[in-house]
């Protein structure tokens, strides 16, 4: 309401936000908090190895710099950027929720941004100095010891966002007491904490399983241990992913009761939970199976096969992201605000007055006999844009067609009774918060857009604002006239 609405109509808001995310943890999971401990680790048994056998620990040295040159250009650039995209999409698509969210954490975000920064720097130092390390031993502990500061900044940027992404979905006590350490320490933090860390550190061995694959293939000599020990890695770390997910799926439950008023939308998630249960025991089942046969006879375990756990254990966190994603609805902030930036509590004032009278940027401060579709949209674009477009993905008039008989037509009488209900129908969807004029202009403008195909939604980034109230405008310049400005 307090800001100008960024939108794209054609690919739609909440897409763009779940393409950046997802991109952006797959490669903080399996690259940044998973592969570089067990690079580190690999570093340190060659460089154990250097009396014994030379020859091996040269080798051996040079095929896990390489893999971590992967590692290095993907967490720098993919990983790095998707990082600040995340939080530059967010601001753009819903800063209300992000003003709420920096008002909460402050200070956490204030120490992941500095984490995260010397996070950047040292995976610079560690990939960067890697051949200079190597001239002397002291250079090389001071290189091992160095891989390992970094590591534990790694997870620790990942401690402090899970605190963030898990009091979206709950928000627990924080709601009564509003304290930074209640909102941090909320109920679904340790759950996530204790699943993500060991799935990382699983995509992290089968990410090196796969790099191995390539970068090992002309070395035999060194590919056999270390499939052997990357094996080893994902055998140790795949039973403390399976308790991890075993117990943020019981978890679940109790935090949906607490979130979901329907019974309708407890059903449509039982079915994605039982669905996540089905991966989990895949995903674990198959990266057992793939890790005992590379730890027991590396030398027979084919390229092919050493793709296949860093795939499944990508559907597996793709699915879990999903599940994370679907339960916090209606919510953005659980309890707190909708995700179509609405505070919960704030409601009753729009109901009463109208949800125009209090948006700041808007060109119709009110529903008039003559600016119904002007109107109409100015609240789709605060109700519902969010989540639907007009004509794109998850398009809200071809959600109401599907409703139809025919699935052509559209029923305003219909669009009318079923729009006050939405929330009870789909409890992903939140109430609506207008008038009963609003509801009426909203119904005319998606008829409207019906009619005239060529007419489309463009965003503020697109069409610039309107500032709502010309009191606000004339207030300013009383008060600088007060300023006593000439
Ligand atoms: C929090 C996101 C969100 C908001 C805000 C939202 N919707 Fe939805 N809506 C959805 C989702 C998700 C679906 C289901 C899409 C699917 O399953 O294909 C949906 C489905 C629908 C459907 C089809 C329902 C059915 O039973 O088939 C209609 C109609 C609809 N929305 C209208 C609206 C209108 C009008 C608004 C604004 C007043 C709105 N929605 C606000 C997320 C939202």
């Amino acid at each position: 309401m307090d800001f100008p609405l960024f939108h794209l109509d054609f690919f739609g808001n909440r897409l763009l936000i779940a393409t950046i995310a997802i991109l952006h943890v797959l490669v903080n999971h399996a690259l940044a908090v998973g592969f570089l401990p067990l690079v580190v680790l690999l570093e340190y048994l060659g460089f154990r190895k250097r009396r014994t056998d030379p020859g091996l620990a040269a080798t051996w040295d040079d095929v896990v710099r390489r893999i971590m040159l992967v590692g290095f250009i993907i967490t720098t650039t993919v990983g790095a950027m998707t990082g600040v995209g995340i939080w530059l999409s967010a601001s753009l698509v819903n800063p209300a929720s992000l003003g709420s969210l920096i008002r909460v954490f402050y200070g956490a975000w204030f120490t992941e941004w500095i984490i995260f920064i010397l996070e950047v720097v040292f995976i610079m130092i560690y990939f960067l100095t890697w051949r200079k390390a190597g001239e002397s031993e002291t250079a090389k502990v001071r290189h091992i010891r160095f891989g390992t500061a970094l590591v534990i900044f790694s997870w620790l940027t990942m401690a402090i966002i899970v605190g963030i992404l898990a009091f979206m979905m709950d928000t627990g006590s924080w709601t009564a007491d509003k304290t930074f350490i209640s909102g941090f320490v909320n109920p679904l933090y340790l759950p996530q904490l204790l699943f993500r860390t060991p799935l990382a550190m699983m995509m992290g061995g089968a990410f090196a399983l796969l790099l191995l694959a390539f970068f090992a293939r002309r070395t035999p000599d060194a590919r056999r241990p270390l499939v052997s020990f990357t094996s080893l890695w994902l055998l140790v770390w795949t039973p403390m992913g399976a308790v991890g997910a075993a117990y943020y799926y019981l978890f679940i439950p109790d935090a949906m009761v607490g979130n979901l008023p329907t019974a309708v939308g407890t059903m449509a998630f039982m079915d994605w939970h039982s669905s996540l249960l089905t991966v989990i025991l895949v995903a674990v089942l198959l990266s057992v199976i793939i890790a005992l046969w590379g730890f027991l006879a590396p030398r027979r375990l084919p390229g092919v096969v050493m793709a296949l756990p860093i795939i499944v254990l990508m559907v597996f966190l793709g699915s879990f992201e999903r599940i994370r994603e679907f339960i916090r609805k209606p919510y953005v902030i659980g309890d707190y605000m909708y995700a179509n930036g609405l505070r919960m509590a704030d409601y009753p004032l729009y109901r009463r007055d109208g949800l125009l009278a209090h948006a700041t940027y808007v060109d119709t401060p009110a529903v008039t006999a003559d600016n119904t579709v002007a109107a109409g949209r100015n609240v789709f674009m605060l109700a519902c844009s969010r989540c639907h477009t007009v004509r794109g993905v998850n398009s809200v008039i071809t959600k109401f067609k599907d409703m139809s008989s025919d699935g052509r037509t559209l029923d305003p009488a219909a669009m009318k009774s079923y729009i006050p209900k939405m929330h009870n129908v789909w409890f992903y969807m939140p109430p609506f918060p207008g008038t009963a004029a609003e509801l009426d202009a909203l119904v005319d403008y998606i008829i409207h857009m019906d009619k005239h195909a060529d007419e489309s939604l463009p965003g503020a980034q697109d069409e610039g604002v309107a500032v709502a109230h010309e009191e606000v405008a004339r207030t300013d310049e009383n008060r600088r006239g007060e300023g006593g400005a000439p």
